[in-house]
C-alpha cells in the first residue's frame, strides 16, 4: 500500500555546534513530528560552504550532527537522515530552479544581507543562490510541511513562490510547501544571551549555549546573561533578556509562560537565572549522554548515512526527472 503519510523536509548546516536555539526553534520539533509524517532531516552541508570552513573540521560537524539527530530521538529506520552532498539531485534541481527565480527577489533575502555584512570578505555567488537551493532540498521531496525558526520565515516564502509559479507555468508539478514555526514564546527566536536583540547563533559562542556545552558552562553563560535593569520576571516586549530567558525556561519545562512569571514572582533575576540553566542542563542530559554514545560508533553512523543516501535518493529523481521532462530536457 502506498505511504499516505504527508511529507516532512527540514535540514540543518554541519557549521559549528548546535545551539539551544536550533535546538527550540527546530531540532525539537523534528522530534516531535516523526510519528506524524513521512520525514526528511538533511544535513545540508552544501549551504555550509557559502561561509568559509575548515574543511577537517566540516567533516567532523557532519558527522556529529548527524549522530545529534539520532540522539535527540530521531529514528533513521523510520525517518531518512542524509546527508545533502550525498543526493546529487539538490544541486541538479536547483540549477532549474534558479531560472525560474527571479534576480530581484534573490536580492531581498534578509539573511543575504545579514552575511554578506558579517562577512563582507567573502560575499559569493553561492551565498545568494542559497534559497534557491534551499527551495530545491524541499521541492524535491514533494515536502507538505517544513518545520524551521523564525529566521527561515523569508527562504519558504520565496519557496513557495518559486513552486506556484513552476505549476502556474507548467502544470502542477510541486507541492506547496507550509512552514511550521513554533510561536514566539515558544522558541522561534531564541535571542543571545549577551545581546538579547541578537539572534543566538552557532558562530557566536559567548552568548550562544550550546547543545553539547558541559552543566559548568551551561550554569556559567547563564549567570552572566543580561537582562535589563528592572526586577520583575515579566514576559514583554521591553524586556528582550528576561522575556528570552522565560521562552527557554517555559520550553525546557513545559510550562507556561504564565505559569512561569507565578513561579519567580517576587524572587530576584538572580535565583531566576540559575533556575534557567539547571532547567537547560536536566533537558539536555539525556541527549548529550546518547550523544557521546553514538559518535564514537563510527560504523553505525556510517550504516545510517548510506541508509538515508539511498532513500533519498530514490526518493528525488522521481522529482528530478519530472521537472526535466516538463521543461523540454531529453531524458
Ligand atoms: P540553520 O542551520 O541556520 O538553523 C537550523 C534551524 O534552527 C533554526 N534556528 C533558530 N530557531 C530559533 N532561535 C534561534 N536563535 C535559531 N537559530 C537557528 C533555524 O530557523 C533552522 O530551522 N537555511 C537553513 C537550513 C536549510 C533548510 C533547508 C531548512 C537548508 N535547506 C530546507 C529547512 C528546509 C539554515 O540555515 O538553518
Amino acid at each position: 500500500m502506498e505511504n499516505q503519510k504527508k511529507v516532512l523536509f527540514s535540514g540543518i548546516q554541519p557549521s559549528g555546534y548546535l545551539t539551544i536555539g536550533n535546538y527550540l526553534g527546530a531540532l525539537k520539533n523534528f522530534v516531535k513530528l516523526q510519528d506524524q509524517y513521512d520525514c526528511f532531516y538533511c544535513v545540508v552541508d552544501l549551504h555550509s560552504l557559502t561561509i568559509s570552513q575548515v574543511p577537517a573540521q566540516l567533516r567532523q560537524n557532519t558527522y556529529n550532527l548527524i549522530a545529534l539527530y539520532l540522539a535527540c530521538g530521531l529514528d533513521y529506520k523510520k525517518n531518512t537522515l542524509f546527508i545533502q552532498s550525498h543526493v546529487p539531485a539538490h544541486c541538479e534541481l536547483a540549477w532549474a530552479l534558479s531560472c525560474y527565480t527571479m534576480y530581484g527577489e534573490a536580492r531581498r533575502m534578509t539573511q543575504f544581507k545579514e552575511k554578506s555584512a558579517k562577512h563582507p570578505e567573502n560575499i559569493n555567488v553561492g551565498l545568494f543562490s542559497y534559497p534557491v537551493l534551499m527551495a530545491a532540498d524541499i521541492l524535491l521531496y514533494q515536502a507538505d510541511l517544513v518545520p524551521v525558526g523564525d529566521d527561515q520565515k523569508q527562504h519558504l516564502e520565496l519557496t513557495r513562490d518559486i513552486a506556484t509559479r513552476f505549476n502556474n507555468k507548467y502544470s502542477p508539478t510541486f507541492v506547496v510547501p507550509e512552514p511550521y514555526i513554533p510561536s514566539k514564546k515558544d522558541g522561534a527566536r531564541i535571542m543571545d544571551l549577551q545581546d538579547p536583540e541578537k539572534k543566538m547563533s552557532k558562530s557566536d559562542n559567548g552568548g550562544a549555549v550550546m547543545m553539547l556545552d558541559s552543566p559548568d558552562d551551561i550554569m556559567r553563560k547563564f549567570k552572566r546573561a543580561v537582562t535589563d535593569s528592572g526586577n520583575e520576571i515579566k514576559y514583554s516586549t521591553s524586556k528582550h533578556g528576561i522575556s528570552n530567558l522565560l521562552t527557554i525556561y517555559s520550553a525546557f519545562t513545559g510550562k507556561s509562560i504564565l505559569e512561569c512569571e507565578k513561579e519567580f514572582e517576587g524572587k530576584g533575576y538572580g535565583e531566576f537565572k540559575i533556575k534557567v540553566a539547571e532547567s537547560v542542563i536536566e533537558g539536555l542530559k539525556p541527549i548529550q549522554a546518547e550523544y557521546a554514545r553514538i559518535i564514537k560508533d563510527k560504523q553505525f553512523l556510517e550504516e545510517v548515512i548510506a541508509e538515508g543516501k539511498q532513500k533519498a535518493t530514490y526518493a528525488s529523481y522521481k522529482t528530478l526527472r519530472k521537472v526535466y521532462r516538463k521543461i523540454g530536457l531529453i531524458l
